[in-house]
């Protein structure tokens, strides 16, 4: 069948999926960590904004892992490869950053997150023609970045 993604290109495609799953955990557990922690005045709406996120994220973990299963390889499932294969940066434990700098340290996750995955999906797209993969990054992609416009606007000092 013409455009058939053939097994070769379907490994390579969730190989490229796992550091995208790396940064979804990563972030999943730095908003939890921010919902716990958070202190001052923004407490009510991040503490609340942070769990949304990190519900959310839970949903987007396992869609990844799964597409990964999907085309044929074994999901990252260990905190050691998570950490190993995600780009993003944790806090040192027991360091907490103020309320402005959670919400944009968030922001600049999803930020970098959306760059990512944007980049994943054309190259799904142009390199494999998997047009059903892209569709979900870009989706996912999308998503995130009305993320960090809604985090940067909270902070906004104007
Ligand atoms: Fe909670």
């Amino acid at each position: 069948m013409k455009n058939a993604i053939n097994n070769e290109s379907k490994l390579k495609i969730a190989e490229l999926l796992k550091p995208i799953l790396a940064d979804q955990f990563l972030l999943y557990t730095k908003a939890r960590n921010y919902h716990w922690n958070i202190t001052g005045n923004m407490f009510f709406t991040l503490h609340i904004k942070f769990e949304e996120l990190y519900n959310e994220l839970a949903l987007d973990v396992d869609e990844t892992a799964e597409r990964i299963r999907t085309y044929g390889l074994n999901a990252p499932g260990t905190m050691g490869e998570f950490l190993k294969l995600s780009a993003l940066k944790e806090e040192a434990a027991g360091n907490y950053p103020d309320q402005f700098n959670m919400a944009e340290k968030i922001s600049d996750d999803y930020d970098f997150l959306a760059s990512r995955i944007n980049e994943a999906g054309l190259k799904v797209q142009k390199e494999f023609g998997d047009e059903i993969t892209a569709g979900k990054l870009y989706g996912t992609a999308e998503r995130y970045q009305k993320h960090v416009w809604m985090l940067k606007s909270l902070i906004e000092k104007k």
